[in-house]
């Protein structure tokens, strides 16, 4: 019997992540653009041309690929394809379809997710991510890119990080309680962690103009969510996969979460079993129809009898402030697999640092974690690390670097780092 000795298994999907918003450039019809724009903005700077994958992506799929990886996951921008609500943009759904091309001529598989935090400007000024209405808009968006594109297509995520507003919802109330105690000692506007008061309604003053609504009701996919809302954004899940799949039933479709290594402190327990619930468990029933789970991991979140625990001092915290704790995933992908039999693909997983031998150091421990699940029979059909380029970190901007290649955003040259190499040696391993 021949024995494969390789370190993952022959078709393991091995590659890199990126998102539209974060990588493009020039995404003007979308949500995001509108509020990096707005005066005294919460973003640290605008993502203008962001580092030119629109126009560049021949050459980043070409390192990609070079570099050995087999697997390239990148979004699609909804607000390229419906700039406002009653039509669809063949240009630019050509665009993609060009996309797609250019990975099969390079053996990539495409791996694409369909909504990556940013929306079109109108889907805001609809009602957003807490409205009735959406989970219709997205399976129309959906169903149209499966007649036009599915045929290229395997793997879909619907969704990115479908978890993540009550996640945000969580930091909020922390964030809200130290306002509080600021207000209450005395602290003044930008000396408190959660900013001056009057900054804040200046702020939310400009982001009512640019949409032309209530700032209160602009509901953008990163905005706390209530629990009604995170049942509508299941519900869109649910509904753009039903879409997708009616057009191509060949389709592997799956939504992507963001989940910690939740430990318990002696005694915080109930508060780790609490988190579980609210992170991941209550999900499982809206993903019975789905051919996969993505896992998107980057550190733990540890608990004690008070609540979350921040790391301990002498801790290795990342350009994110997340603790570099690469064991992380493995811990994830078990505990995944322990309460659901889907296929598992890593859609994220990877470390933001100026030194990148931390980040090579980071992907050896966690591939190690991915390569132990695979050996003891769990689903694990691929991992992307992210993120292929160093990119658009939302409100933190540029200066957070995850990429595997770096970017000199003067000239928009590609300069792979060695950890590019690193991760496309584990494809001959
Ligand atoms: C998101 C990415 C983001 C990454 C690093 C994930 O939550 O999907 O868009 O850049 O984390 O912060």
């Amino acid at each position: 019997m021949k024995v494969d000795m390789s370190y993952f298994p022959k078709d393991f999907l091995l590659g890199a992540a990126t998102a539209a918003h974060q990588v493009e450039g020039n995404n003007t019809q979308s949500d995001f653009w509108a509020m990096e724009q707005v005066p005294g903005s919460m973003f640290k700077e605008p993502s203008l041309d962001c580092v030119g994958h629109y126009h560049r992506y021949r050459e980043d799929i070409d390192l990609l690929a070079g570099a050995g990886l087999n697997a390239y996951r990148f979004s699609i921008e909804w607000a390229r394809i419906q700039p406002d609500k009653d039509s669809f943009d063949q240009k630019e759904i050509d665009h993609y379809r060009d996309m797609l091309g250019y990975c099969r001529e390079k053996s990539v598989e495409p791996i694409v997710t369909m909504h990556h935090f940013s929306s079109p400007k109108w889907l805001i000024q609809e009602g957003g991510w807490e409205a009735e209405s959406t989970a219709d808009y997205f399976a129309r968006y959906c169903e149209r890119l499966a007649r036009e594109l599915g045929g290229d297509l395997e793997y879909v995520c619907t969704i990115n990080e479908a978890n993540m507003g009550l996640q945000i919802a969580k930091i909020a109330a922390r964030h809200m309680a130290v306002m509080k105690n600021n207000l209450q000692v005395g602290l003044n506007s930008e000396q408190g962690e959660g900013g001056g008061m009057e900054a804040i309604m200046s702020r939310m003053k400009a982001a009512g103009e640019a949409f032309g609504m209530d700032p209160r009701n602009i509901q953008d996919f990163l905005k706390p969510r209530t629990r009604e809302g995170d049942r509508l954004i299941m519900e869109a899940h649910e509904k753009g996969r039903d879409a997708m799949k009616a057009v191509y039933p060949h389709l592997k479709t799956g939504v992507t979460l963001s989940l910690h290594d939740i430990q318990a402190l002696a005694g915080g327990e109930q508060n780790a079993e609490a988190e579980q619930e609210d992170e991941f468990l209550h999900y499982l029933p809206f993903l019975r129809k789905d051919d996969f789970i993505g896992v998107q991991n980057y550190t733990r979140s540890v608990f004690g009898p008070g609540g979350a625990v921040p790391p301990r001092k002498d801790a290795e915290l990342t350009l994110g402030n997340y603790e570099f704790y690469p064991e992380a995933l493995e811990n994830v992908i078990r505990f995944v697999n322990k309460h659901t039999a889907l296929p598992i693909i890593v859609t994220e997983n990877g470390c933001a640092t100026g030194d990148d031998s931390r980040r090579i150091e980071f992907l050896r421990r966690a591939l190690a974690g991915v390569k132990n699940c695979v050996d003891d029979g769990l689903p694990v059909k691929g991992y992307c690390c992210w993120s292929l380029l160093d990119n658009f970190e939302w409100q933190q901007g540029f200066a957070i670097t995850f990429g595997l290649i770096a970017v000199d955003r003067k000239t928009q040259r590609r300069l792979p780092r060695a950890s590019l190499e690193f991760l496309g040696s584990y494809r001959n391993k």
